[in-house]
């Protein structure tokens, strides 16, 4: 079994103060070490600085839109990784899946129209339709101590005449949950019998943890459905590679007029991408998986650290995440007020489980090398000892 220190790649990773990191300006002079926003400390895999050099190397950054490689090393990647055939032909490049949300909320419902989500989510999912002029409608997942798992009664008491859209996170972000296929089928029959436009936002399809022991990402838009035949899939390499700066993702549109609106759906507000996003992009998806693979053996390890130390502190419990980086800590036992200001105070900047719409949770972030991993653990045991 090989430990984290075999990967050079990620045991050590530069000084990101003064580079304006989000994640690390936050509670920059002060001893809080951040492990709140999504984005990894590791630097990008060399495949891929390789890639922006020789774009920079050409020396000539125009208005540049989806160049020829784009689409088709997308579609190489979802149909090596997930067995997923696309027409490159539907692909849309866009600055972010963000951004994509957003325009779909212009794109597939009117003014007033309901957005209907699980809850808790990543916060922008919650925002994101009130910004559009139309309404969020949560849906709470259930939980038990070994898993999220849809509310089919709750969804269907919450699908009403206005509702349009079912935005989907998949996998789900905070909770690392893979939807099974038959989730996945329940919700497009759902979906179908409620006439509602289905959107999943599939950016951490590639970093699940366990597919040894079989847990796979199915695309929601690869089942054998009319309503995934016609959904839009929002995916991008910027978890799975550390590229969020770079600011490129792509929207999978598959009818036509709708990607003829896409946008125009902007409203003039939304830029292109920019050359460089394009040219790492393309090099991750086409030439990034080996690199992936060894990401993915330290995050199952940081995954277990995160289990070991949740078990050890009295009071807290954490459903392991079957993806992504982060671990979504309840700590409701704890009988903490508010469990953001225990962790900060303890010298550890989590995420705020109030912005996922679920108060006395904490997100944390395991994407840093194993050290800093052990400290902020450490940190979190003080944040919640007894007494
Ligand atoms: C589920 C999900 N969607 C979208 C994003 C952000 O995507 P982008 O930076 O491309 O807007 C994140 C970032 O954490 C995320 O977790």
């Amino acid at each position: 079994m090989p430990r984290p220190e075999d990967f050079t790649a990620f045991s050590s990773c530069p000084d990101r103060s003064g580079t304006g990191s989000e994640k690390w300006d936050r509670w920059a002079g002060r001893d809080v070490l951040p492990v709140w926003v999504a984005d990894m400390d590791f630097p990008a895999a060399d495949i891929i600085l390789e890639a922006i050099r020789g774009r920079v190397a050409h020396g000539v950054f125009g208005y540049t839109h989806d160049p020829p490689g784009f689409a088709p090393a997308l579609a190489a990647h979802l149909l090596a990784r997930h067995g997923w055939a696309i027409d490159p032909g539907h692909v849309v490049g866009t600055p972010g899946v963000v951004t994509g949300l957003a325009l779909t909320a212009r794109l597939l419902a009117a003014s007033g129209d309901e957005i209907l989500t699980f809850t808790p989510v990543y916060p922008p999912f919650l925002s994101l339709p009130g910004l559009a002029g139309r309404r969020v409608v949560r849906v709470p997942l259930a939980q038990t101590a070994t898993s999220w798992s849809i509310d089919w009664d709750a969804l269907e008491a919450a699908v009403s005449p206005r509702s349009k859209i079912f935005w989907l996170c998949h996998p789900h972000n905070p909770t690392g949950t893979v939807w099974k296929r038959s989730d996945l089928e329940r919700l497009a029959e759902f979906a179908a019998r409620h006439a509602l436009a289905l959107v999943s936002d599939e950016i951490w399809a590639d970093l699940v943890l366990d597919e040894e022991a079989g847990v796979r990402h199915v695309p929601f838009a690869s089942l054998d459905h009319p309503v995934a035949r016609a959904a839009i899939t929002l995916t991008a390499p910027s978890k799975t590679w550390n590229l969020a700066g770079l600011a490129c993702a792509a929207a999978i549109v598959p009818e036509a007029t709708l990607k003829k609106r896409w946008r125009a759906a902007g409203g003039g507000l939304v830029p292109m991408v920019n050359p460089l996003g394009y040219t790492a992009a393309e090099a991750a998806w086409r030439h990034g998986d080996p690199w992936r693979r060894d990401l993915i053996a330290v995050l199952r390890r940081h995954r277990d650290l995160v289990q070991q130390a949740v078990q050890k502190t009295p009071d807290i419990a954490c459903v392991p995440a079957q993806a992504t980086y982060l671990a979504w800590i309840d700590c409701r036992g704890t009988g903490a007020a508010d469990p953001q200001a225990a962790c900060e105070a303890a010298g550890l900047g989590t995420s705020d489980g109030r912005e996922f719409g679920t108060p006395g949770f904490v997100r944390l972030n395991a994407a840093c090398p194993t050290p800093r991993l052990e400290e902020a653990l450490q940190r979190l045991a003080r944040a919640f000892a007894r007494g």
